[in-house]
């Protein structure tokens, strides 16, 4: 019987052993887990993915934080100013894609991403119909910049003598993000219809998409999913690997927005308006794409801008837990697990002699608000995704496990062998014994 048995575990240990390295050679399992994730995540017209992309289940917020002026005097008279952050105002975001359309042979899909804002009271500080705010009057700075603009001059100078214009004033949160009419502005349109009476942060942005995006489906490579390859024919913005993180109990690498896309590199020469004029870096000239207005963007607080930005107004406190702009993605599946887009909106001013409205005020980047857009992976979802993960790790195992049991075996044998080789010395001896004591 022990010689049977020696032989049946000897066997079955080389058995497992070979067949761990096979399926580990031919990444069976990988493959089979691959092959799953893949139907799972690929777009196709009609799949579960598919209609969870045209309109995503994950709530989305976007929250709005304003900088208060609480010295307007003063700065006018050249001191600095004084700030004191207001919010958040929470809005839903309710997204939806529209003109769908599949590129060639289904690798790509484009479609424009239509975004509305529901006002979500309860994760608000207060009403924006009723909330009132003072911050700088940026219709009639913008206006002021029109300046430059032949013919306009004359006209605009008169306008804000002859409405008092104030440099700093007041409105609804409501107004100031979706929508005023402003005078001035009204005025300017009678002779310049391409310029809208109306004025606000997000004024017309209710509803309506950024542009076109273009998609790759994940037909040819899944780990493509969803990359968005193209925006407005533009490239997409790079982000760059950072951290480690857990959210909701699942491991994520954290990506973020690095500080090159603001700094003062040769890359955004373009901004550097007139060239050569860059304001330094963590800060960037948009002029040119709010029809002239002096916006500069930058991140919440100036974080990772130069500190002469940060020591000009009284009340920034950049922080990088706060004001970072990242995403968190699930490196097995791919999963965005969290995320929050986080911009301000600061404008550009200065004494101007010519205008009266702007006092002794030093020359400023001044912040106005900035908001943070997020969003979380639900527990519901993440419990759902944690069990395919573990699945997984399961599965992609078992050739392991396997081989483990085959170096068990082995162990088992050698020891078997030992002991069998051990017993038959011992045997040996004993038949011996009575000899030599004869
Ligand atoms: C998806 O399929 C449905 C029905 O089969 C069709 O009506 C729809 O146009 C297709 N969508 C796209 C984007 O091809
Ligand atoms: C798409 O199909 C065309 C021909 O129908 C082929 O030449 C091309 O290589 C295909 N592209 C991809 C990415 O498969
Ligand atoms: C945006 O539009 C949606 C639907 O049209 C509406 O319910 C919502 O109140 C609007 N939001 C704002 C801030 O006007
Ligand atoms: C902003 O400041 C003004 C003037 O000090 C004040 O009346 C107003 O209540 C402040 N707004 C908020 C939302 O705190
Ligand atoms: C898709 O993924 C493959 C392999 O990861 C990569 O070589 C290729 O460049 C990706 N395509 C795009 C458009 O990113
Ligand atoms: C921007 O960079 C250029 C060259 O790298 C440098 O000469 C210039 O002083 C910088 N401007 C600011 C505002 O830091
Ligand atoms: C921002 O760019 C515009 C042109 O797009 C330019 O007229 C303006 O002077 C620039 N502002 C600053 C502060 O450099
Ligand atoms: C968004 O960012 C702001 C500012 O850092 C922070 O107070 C807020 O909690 C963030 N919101 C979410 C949902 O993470």
């Amino acid at each position: 019987m022990g010689r049977c048995c020696y032989y049946a575990v000897g066997t079955l240990s080389l058995l497992l052993l070979v067949t761990s390295v096979t399926l580990l050679v031919a990444r069976v399992f990988q493959k089979a887990v691959d092959q799953a994730i893949e139907k799972n995540i690929v777009l196709r017209n009609g799949s579960e993915t598919f209609n969870s992309w045209k309109k995503p289940p994950l709530p989305v917020y976007t929250q709005f934080y304003f900088f208060n002026v609480t010295n307007p005097e003063e700065i006018l008279s050249g001191e600095i100013p004084r700030v004191e952050e207001v919010g958040p105002y929470t809005y839903r975001e309710l997204r939806n894609k529209a003109d769908i359309q599949f590129g060639d042979n289904g690798t790509t899909i484009s479609a424009v991403s239509n975004k509305a804002y529901v006002f979500e009271r309860d994760k608000s500080v207060g009403d924006p119909k009723i909330d009132l705010l003072r911050t700088l009057n940026i219709p009639a700075l913008t206006a002021i910049e029109w300046t430059h603009l032949p013919l306009l001059r004359d006209f605009i100078e008169l306008l804000l003598k002859a409405y008092h214009q104030k440099l700093f004033v007041t409105h609804t949160v409501d107004e100031l993000l979706w929508g005023y009419k402003d005078e001035i502005l009204s005025l300017i349109n009678i002779f310049k219809p391409k310029i809208s009476p109306y004025f606000g942060l997000f004024y017309g942005k209710n509803g309506t998409n950024d542009g076109d995006y273009v998609f790759l489906t994940g037909e040819d490579n899944y780990l493509n999913f969803s990359k968005i390859v193209e925006w407005n024919g533009k490239s997409s913005v790079h982000i760059t690997f950072s951290d480690f993180e857990r959210v909701q109990g699942l491991p994520a690498l954290r990506y973020e927005v690095p500080a090159e896309i603001l700094a003062n590199t040769s890359d955004n020469a373009g901004f550097c308006i007139p060239k050569g004029n860059c304001l330094g870096s963590g800060v960037l000239n948009v002029s040119v794409c709010k029809n002239g207005a002096p916006i500069i963007m930058s991140f919440p607080h100036f974080y990772q801008a130069d500190d002469k930005f940060v020591s000009a107004i009284d009340g920034m406190r950049p922080s990088k837990d706060h004001h970072q702009a990242f995403v968190d993605i699930n490196p097995l599946t791919g999963v965005i697990l969290r995320a929050a887009k986080r911009f301000q909106i600061n404008v550009y001013v200065r004494k101007l002699d010519d205008f009266i409205e702007t006092g002794n005020i030093r020359t400023l980047i001044f912040p106005v608000m900035y908001f943070n857009e997020s969003v979380l992976i639900d527990e519901e979802t993440a419990s759902r995704l944690k069990s395919v993960v573990s699945t997984t790790l399961v599965i992609t195992s078992i050739p392991y496990i396997i081989m483990a049991l085959g170096v068990l075996f082995g162990l088992i044998f050698t020891w078997l062998a030992c002991k069998g080789q051990g017993s038959m010395d011992e045997g040996t001896a004993d038949e011996r014994a009575p000899l030599i004591r004869t």
